[in-house]
C-alpha cells in the first residue's frame, strides 16, 4: 500500500511495479487520526499490515537563523511526530499478533554535523534516538524494528529542501534492497552503502570542526 498526498505520482509509481503488487492511499500521514484512517482501510480491504514503512520526510536547507518557523514546524510535524503516530498506531496491533516489522527512513546526517540542515538533524535525531531503545523493548514480542540511514539518494528531496544535489547519489532502489536485507537478516540499524559505512567508523576520529567544513563543502 503506497500512501502519499499526490495521487498521480502514486499511479504512476504503481504503474512501474509488476501487476498486481500493490494499491494506493491518498493520505497526508500528519493529519492526526491519519494512521487510524489507514489501518481502517486496510482492514476493509481485508489486509493485515506486515510491515510498516516510515517513510515521508521533507528537508530545509539554510542557516537556521534564516529559516521559516513556519516550514521548520511542518518539518518536525512530518519527520518526527507523524513517524511517532504511525509506529504508535501500527505496533499494537504487530505486539498483539505476534508478528510485524517496522522500518524508520532516518539519514546519515545524524553522524555529522550539519551546517544549514541543523533542524533536519535534529527530527532526524529523534528517530535515531527511538531506535536505540525500541527494538530492545520489542523483544521477544515477534516485532522487528530497523532504523535506516540513507545517504545521499537519488530523489526530489534537494529540490524540496532547496539544496545542491550532493556528489555520490545512490539510487533510492538500493536503500529499499538494503533495508528490507537489513531487517531480513534481524539487524536494528543499517546505514545505506559501504562508502557511507566506512565514514560514519572514520568520522569521530576526525575534529569535528574538519567534517562541519567537509559537511557544508558537499552540500554547497
Ligand atoms: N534523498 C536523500 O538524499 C535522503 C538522504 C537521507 C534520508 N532521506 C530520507 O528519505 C526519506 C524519503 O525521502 P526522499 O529522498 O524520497 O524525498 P522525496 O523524493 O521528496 O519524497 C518524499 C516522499 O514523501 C511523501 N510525503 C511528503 N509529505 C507527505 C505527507 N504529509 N503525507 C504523505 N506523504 C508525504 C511525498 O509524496 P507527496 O508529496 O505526494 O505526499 C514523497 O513521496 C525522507 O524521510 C528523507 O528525509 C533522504
Amino acid at each position: 500500500m503506497l500512501i502519499a498526498r499526490r495521487a498521480d505520482r502514486l499511479a504512476q509509481v504503481l504503474a512501474g511495479l509488476p501487476e498486481g503488487s500493490g494499491e494506493t492511499l491518498v493520505l497526508d500521514v500528519v493529519r492526526l487520526g491519519a494512521p487510524q484512517e489507514a489501518l481502517s482501510h486496510l482492514a476493509g480491504r481485508g489486509l493485515v499490515p506486515d510491515l510498516l514503512v516510515n517513510n515521508a520526510g521533507i528537508g530545509d536547507y539554510r542557516p537556521f537563523a534564516d529559516a521559516d518557523l513556519d516550514r521548520l514546524h511542518a518539518m518536525i510535524d512530518l519527520n518526527s511526530r507523524a513517524l511517532l503516530d504511525w509506529t504508535h498506531a501500527f505496533v499494537q496491533g504487530m505486539r498483539e499478533r505476534r508478528r510485524g516489522a517496522i522500518i524508520q527512513v532516518a539519514s546519515g546526517v545524524v553522524f555529522v554535523p550539519a551546517p544549514n540542515m541543523a533542524a533536519y538533524a535534529a527530527t532526524k535525531a529523534f528517530v535515531h534516538a527511538l531506535g536505540d531503545t525500541l527494538p530492545f523493548e520489542l523483544q521477544g514480542s515477534g516485532v522487528r524494528y530497523l532504523t535506516l540511514y540513507p545517504g545521499a539518494t537519488e530523489s526530489e528531496f534537494f529540490l524540496g529542501a532547496g539544496m545542491h544535489r550532493p556528489p555520490g547519489t545512490v539510487p533510492a532502489r538500493q536503500v529499499a534492497r538494503e533495508g528490507l536485507a537489513a531487517l531480513q537478516r534481524g539487524k536494528r540499524k543499517h546505514v545505506v552503502g559501504a562508502f557511507n559505512r566506512f565514514g560514519v567508523r572514520i568520522m569521530p576520529l576526525l575534529p569535528r570542526g574538519f567534517v562541519a567544513r567537509m559537511a557544508t563543502k558537499m552540500t554547497q
